[in-house]
């Protein structure tokens, strides 16, 4: 069989330092792959005026899957004060490189499996009857609609004659914002379609019953945002009827939020549309140990990049060596092995991490609970590459 082609994306800071843990893992567990480097982040931006040249989306489109570190990003403005003074009057500007992926690959499912590993010192813990101490064992994964909605793009300040008068046709709009100058208006829109909310719910159903999950839950505000929420309820309400022995529910954002510490064990495969499921993903990791341990997979009809939830932790760029955890980078590539078929692998990996973890013999920092510094290495942290051999040698 021919070896596969993974396109590599390191990106900025620590996303260079994790990737490369990851290709180690692979490699140790024997997946054969020849791994293909593409330009992506703020060198680029700086050097180029575009932080996701073409040539990468180039390779993407050749090579369809990717593992991608973490890229650094700044506002418009400071942006712009960085530019390589030879291309600054070109007319540049910054935009955030992975939207641009997700957007232009449409990579609208977006995965966030939240697993507590037994052991780790991070997990969430909560007060029991009686004052007994109880560790909820969590097991969601969040399906998040990963292109349209507050994140798509389509908003305005000020915004032009043509769209103002659009909003004037609605009463509410009348109503409550036609006091305010227009030049003063700010408007994000929040837009769903049919045929992605479908795609994300019906993904979701599917994983359920792949995986023996018998709860979907969907987390949107449907009592509020009547039309885009209530859209994706209609759905799962049909979508329900195909999928015997799943118990369907749904929540509010907000009201989950403050559930989640309560009973985080209640709601198997949570969906949600872009902004609940980036944020609900958020509360959810940070019961399983947080940054250093949640991954995430981006998938599209053709393309998929599996990617650490993490950014470039610029303060931590240059320690050496290295003391970022580099599990969050590690299961996104066991994530990437699922996707391709690879799920004997996937699980050994898994598996060595759940090992590692559990024996409680070497932790990184974060699991330490200390402030990240050079100093934790004395301190009895692990490496960020002790870490990664310690998972090679339990595989
Ligand atoms: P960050 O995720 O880079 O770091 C926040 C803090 O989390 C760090 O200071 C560190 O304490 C901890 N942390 C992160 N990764 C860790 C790891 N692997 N192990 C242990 N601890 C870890 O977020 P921050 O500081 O808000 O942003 C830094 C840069 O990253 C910004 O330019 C931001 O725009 C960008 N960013 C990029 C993302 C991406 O590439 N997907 C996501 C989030 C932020
Ligand atoms: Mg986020």
């Amino acid at each position: 069989m021919s070896k596969r082609t993974i396109v590599t994306m390191p990106g900025d800071g620590i996303g260079k330092t994790v990737l490369e843990e990851a290709v180690k893992v692979l490699d140790a567990v024997g997946f054969e792959a020849e791994y293909v480097h593409a330009d992506i982040g703020w060198e680029f931006w700086c050097k180029e005026g575009n932080p996701l040249p073409q040539r990468t989306l180039d390779l993407l489109e050749e090579h369809k899957i990717a593992l991608f570190g973490a890229i650094t990003s700044k506002p418009k403005s400071e942006a712009a004060k960085e530019l390589d003074p030879a291309i600054v009057d070109q007319g540049h500007v910054y935009y955030s490189p992975i939207v641009g992926l997700r957007q232009h690959f449409q990579l609208d499912i977006c995965q966030r499996p939240c697993k507590t590993l037994k052991g780790n010192p991070l997990n969430f813990i909560r007060r029991g009857p009686n004052d007994t101490i109880e560790e909820p064992e969590v097991d969601v994964v969040v399906f998040r609609q990963n292109t349209e909605g507050l994140y798509g793009g389509v908003e305005w300040t000020d915004p032009s004659d043509q769209v103002y008068d659009a909003f004037m046709t609605h009463p509410k709009f009348v109503k409550n914002f036609s006091w305010s100058p227009k030049n003063e208006i700010a408007i994000s829109t929040r837009i769903f379609t049919k045929k992605y909310s479908e795609r994300i719910i019906r993904s979701a159903f599917k994983y359920a019953k792949k995986f023996g999950y018998d709860k979907v839950t969907l987390c949107e505000k449907p009592n509020v945002i009547r039309e885009t929420s209530g859209m994706m309820l209609a759905i799962c309400r049909e979508m329900e009827k195909e999928y015997d022995g799943i118990q369907f529910n749904f929540t509010n954002i907000d009201a989950q939020m403050m559930w989640l510490t309560k009973d985080p064990e209640k709601y198997g495969v949570i969906i949600a549309g872009n902004m609940f499921g980036d944020i609900v993903s958020d509360g959810f990791a940070g019961l399983i140990g947080g940054l250093g341990f949640a991954c995430s997979a981006n998938i599209g009809e053709e393309v998929a990049i599996f990617e650490p939830t993490h950014g470039s932790a610029p303060k931590y760029e240059n320690l050496d060596p290295s003391i970022v955890n580099p599990i969050a980078m590690i299961m996104s590539a066991c994530m990437m092995l699922d996707h391709i078929g690879e799920v004997d692998k996937a699980a050994r990996i898994r598996k060595a991490i759940a090992k590692v973890v559990e024996e409680g013999k070497v932790k990184a920092y974060d699991m330490l609970k200390l402030r990240g510094c050079q100093e934790v290495l004395e301190q009895g942290a692990a490496s960020t590459t002790e870490m990664t051999d310690a998972i090679i040698a339990a595989l």
